[in-house]
Formats: structure tokens, sequence, C-alpha cells
């Protein structure tokens, strides 16, 4: 293969949960499963290595629960929970293709997944395995995004992908308002200041303190992650 030039080796790719449940508006769908595989598979034989942070909004959304009654911290262990359902569901169809992977967990379940062990991550990753971190940080009160960022800090990745319905951050919603314009690139503070739900901002803020770029991206658009690690503008890059 000719060698192809990238700008980013290593990288965190987060995805919702509701990526995975298709059409059906709840749980998981096979068929979008092995989508996301597929498209998964094609960045990882470009030789990069990946890490992937699943949400689990298909299946139980805590901070939403919590508001209706359930308590805080029972309500984000029970998402948390469901970060590891969907992550051996993704592991199933990435294997079906035949590509390593590994889950690990930052609560244990020991018998179906290893527990996350950074140094175990980053091994894992060197010998081109796909890894995915599931069980969010282990505590309450963190979104998965926030995991996202702190697991593309321990494993340094040089780039966290955030994979969302839409193409990145625009001037306003581009579902109501086809004048929006898609902003190609943005600065921390923008984010924060303007409080934009790109990502919450305890993410955002730990991206930031360790200088490590965002790149917010829709992977239904074909090769849209590809062109990103090779430096192309896709999306919107937060910097
Ligand atoms: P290397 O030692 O780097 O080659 O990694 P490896 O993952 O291939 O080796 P290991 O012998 O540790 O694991 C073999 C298989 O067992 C892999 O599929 C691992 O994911 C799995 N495995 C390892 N530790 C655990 C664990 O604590 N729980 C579960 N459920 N599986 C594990």
């Amino acid at each position: 293969m000719a060698k192809m030039r990238l700008k980013y080796k290593r990288i965190l790719l987060k995805l919702s949960g509701e990526a995975l449940q298709g059409k059906r508006g709840f749980g998981i769908d096979p068929v979008e499963v092995r989508d996301i595989a597929k498209r998964i598979k094609k960045v990882h034989n470009l030789g990069i290595e990946i890490a992937v942070v699943i949400g689990a909004g298909n299946i139980y959304r805590g901070g939403h629960e919590s508001k209706k009654g359930i308590d805080r911290i029972t309500a984000d262990y029970m998402g948390m929970l469901a970060t590891i359902l969907n992550a051996v569901a993704l592991q199933d169809a990435l294997e079906k293709l035949n590509t390593p992977t590994r889950v690990l967990t930052a609560i244990e379940v020991k018998e179906i997944a290893e527990p996350f062990i950074k140094r175990r991550a980053v091994r894992h990753l060197e010998k081109g395995r796909i890894v995915i971190i599931a069980g969010g940080t282990g505590n309450p009160y963190f979104t998965t995004d926030t995991a996202a960022a702190l697991r593309a800090n321990e494993i340094g990745a040089q780039v966290l992908v955030k994979a969302t319905k839409v193409n990145g951050v625009y001037t306003s919603d581009p579902v109501k308002n086809k004048n929006a314009k898609r902003l190609s690139k943005l600065s921390y503070l923008e984010v924060i200041k303007n409080k934009l739900k790109v990502m919450d901002l305890t993410a955002v803020s730990l991206c930031m303190e360790n200088d490590l770029p965002i790149i917010v991206l829709s992977m239904k658009i074909p090769g849209n992650i590809a062109n990103a690690v090779k430096g192309k503008n896709v999306g919107t890059i937060i910097s």
C-alpha cells in the first residue's frame, strides 16, 4: 500500500449511543452497528490506532432519568453499565469483519471484558487492535464525553474525534436553518464562553488543558474520519 500522509496516528473516536439505534429509535440495531464497524475498519486499514468510547443514550440516559426521580448516582451507574452493552455489540461487529478488538471497562465485569488499565490499552493499540473503552470514567457525575477526553489524554491520542449527527458546529441549527454555516475552526474558549453544546464543559476544559484537539464531524458522510486524520478540512476542529 502506498504510504499515505496522516496527520494523526492514534485517535480516540467518541460515538454517541444513539448512533447504534438506527431507525429503531431505541436499543441496538445490528445493521447499524455493522455499518459503523465497517466505517471504523476502513479508517483502521489506513494504519491508524483507534480507541473508541461509546455513550449509552440508545439504552439509558443517566442525567435525564435522574430528573424524573431516580437517584442521580444510581442513574449514572446504570448509564455506565449500558455503555458496556454497546461496547460488546460493537466488538462483535468488528470481529465479524476480522478486526481484532478488545473491550476495556472502567467498571469491572471481568467475565465479559478486561479492566481498563492504561498500559494495556496502549499495548493493544500498538498491536493493531481496536480498543473499545466502556463504563465511562467509572464515576457518577461525568458524561461519556468527559470519559472520552480523559481516556484520549491517558492513552496519548493525538486527536479526539467526536462523531455526531451534524457535521461540525454551525452558526445556527443546520436542520432548522438552511443558511446555517459550518465553522471549520473554533477555539476551546469560544466553545466554553458561548456555551456551545458540542461537548460538556468538563470535557472541553480537559482537552484545553492538555492541548488535545477535538474534531466534531458526522460519521454518516463517507470518508469523513479518514479525511480528518489526513488533516483535511472536515467538520469543525476545536483547538
Ligand atoms: P497480549 O498479551 O498483548 O498479546 O494481549 P491479549 O489480549 O491477546 O492477551 P491476553 O492473554 O491477556 O488475553 C487473551 C484474551 O483474553 C483476549 O481476548 C482478552 O481480551 C481476554 N482477556 C484478557 N483479560 C481479560 C479479563 O480480565 N476479562 C476478560 N473477560 N477477558 C480478558
